[in-house]
């Protein structure tokens, strides 16, 4: 379903392997003085180790063959360069916040998902190919996962899978993200002086996001630039340029022009945000020069590869019927009629009244109280469900929860923001 769009995020792939030399260099220089007990990323398919994967279908193979041997949740068939950065660290890969089954947030967690903009995305996942997990929704994520970590913590629970308190300020904060702000005004037919004038706004939400990380504790913040984006083929192939505008190396110029703009912008603001934010220490990484590089000369370096991937995806199904009357457990599909916590988890979206005398506090149901689902469970003498895109203190023994608040049989026909209909349809449950 997805995997049109999907098939465009896979150019990371091949320059990973590549960058790590670089990556390993510049992370042991910065690190000589800082230990870092744990990672907290924010991004795009860059950096994504598998957030759009739990929540959207699972990227097929080849993604994730030639290291893992199987799809690892990454678009790159091998590691990423954060997983380079945490291996240089000493520290094990990074869970992905929405992936609550067999993950370890013990020394950070990964929000970043493929597709994912700073601004909010125009238009679904479906229509336009752009996450629904913009970086705001990502901050969100990130203090629910800050509060709620800690609250279990306290209770003595989960302490072997969750970061203790004072990682949250140790901790090195990595961000790549932006690319897809830019490629998302172009393949909305923008000229590019639109685009340019996009960036303005774009680094405004981007400030606001890095903000709220700095006031939940996050000092030392280690920031990717943007690549160049005009030498990618998704975007040679889908946007057309007059011969001029290709330069020596086959990349459209006025793409990379507009992403050197915005990386220049992107300098001043960190300039501009360590005054702002003194206690924090701002790391600019100039990724751009490293990918131009490898990719102008992508035959000396040996680059082969650019993964075009358009095969289907083999659909989750669940085996429904049950001859006997005892339920061992209960998989549960559908809105916030049945919602245990899967909205709240991803969107941060119950802000309604959510609490009640049954739970005490905010329990993740849009509602005050318990659901039917929640009674269905009960009377089956089966614990409350566990919602699949929640992966924080949750069990899944007798079964899980898919429904999100707002969500449609049909695909909805805007964002959540714009309609307030939840980007997990049904068939994103399924
Ligand atoms: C999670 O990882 C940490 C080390 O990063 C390890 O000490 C801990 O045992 C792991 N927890 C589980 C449940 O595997
Ligand atoms: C951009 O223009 C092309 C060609 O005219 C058209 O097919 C496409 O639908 C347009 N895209 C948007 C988002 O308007
Ligand atoms: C970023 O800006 C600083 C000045 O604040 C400058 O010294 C540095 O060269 C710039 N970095 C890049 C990669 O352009
Ligand atoms: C999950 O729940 C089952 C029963 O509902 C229980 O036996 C098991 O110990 C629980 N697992 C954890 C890790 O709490």
């Amino acid at each position: 379903m997805l995997d049109q769009h999907l098939s465009i995020y896979t150019f990371c792939c091949c320059l990973q392997w590549l960058l790590f030399v670089q990556a390993l260099l510049v992370v042991a220089a910065s690190s000589d003085s800082c230990h870092f007990p744990a990672i907290f990323n924010f991004g795009d398919s860059n950096s994504d180790t598998g957030g759009l994967s739990a929540a959207f279908g699972a990227a097929p193979p080849p993604h994730g063959e030639s290291f893992f041997g199987k799809p690892a949740g990454r678009y790159c068939d091998g590691r990423l360069l954060i997983d380079f950065i945490a291996s240089s660290l000493g520290l094990p890969f990074l869970s992905a916040y929405l992936n609550s089954i067999g993950t370890n947030f013990s020394q950070g967690a990964n929000f970043a998902t493929a597709g994912s903009t700073i601004r909010q995305p125009y238009a679904t996942l479906t229509q336009s190919g752009f996450s629904p997990i913009s970086m705001d929704v990502q901050t969100w994520e990130f203090s629910q996962f800050k509060s709620r970590s800690q609250a279990l913590i306290q209770q003595g629970l989960f302490k072997d899978q969750l970061p203790k308190e004072e990682y949250f300020s140790q901790a090195l904060y990595t961000i790549d993200i932006g690319q897809n702000d830019l490629t998302e005004g172009y393949f909305r037919n923008w000229t590019t002086d639109e685009v340019k004038s996009a960036i303005p706004d774009i680094l405004d939400k981007f400030v606001l996001a890095i903000q709220s990380i700095y006031w939940e504790g996050g000092r030392y913040f280690w920031i990717h630039n943007t690549g160049p984006f005009g030498c990618l083929p998704y975007v040679l192939d889908r946007l057309t340029l007059k011969a001029p505008e290709v330069d020596r190396f086959g990349c459209g110029a006025p793409f990379n022009h507009v992403a050197q703009l915005f990386n220049q912008k992107l300098n001043q603001t960190l300039s501009q945000l360590r005054k702002d934010l003194p206690l924090g220490v701002f790391t600019y990484v100039d990724i751009y020069s490293v990918k131009r590089e490898l990719l102008s000369y992508a035959h000396q370096h040996g680059i082969c590869c650019f993964q075009w991937l358009l095969l289907a995806q083999a659909a989750l199904t669940v085996a429904a019927s049950s001859d006997s009357c005892h339920f061992p457990a209960v998989f549960n599909f559908g809105d916030s009629n049945s919602d245990t916590g899967g909205l709240s988890t991803a969107f941060g979206a119950a802000r309604h009244p959510t609490t009640s005398p049954s739970f005490g506090k905010l329990v993740g149901r849009n509602c005050d109280g318990h659901l039917l689902v929640d009674f269905i469970a009960s009377s089956l003498d089966l614990p409350f469900l566990s919602t699949y895109l929640n992966s924080i203190g949750t069990n899944f023994s007798h079964g899980a929860n898919f429904a999100t608040a707002g969500s449609t049989i049909r695909q909805p026909y805007a964002t959540l923001t714009q309609s307030g209909f939840s980007p997990i349809s049904m068939d994103v449950q399924t």
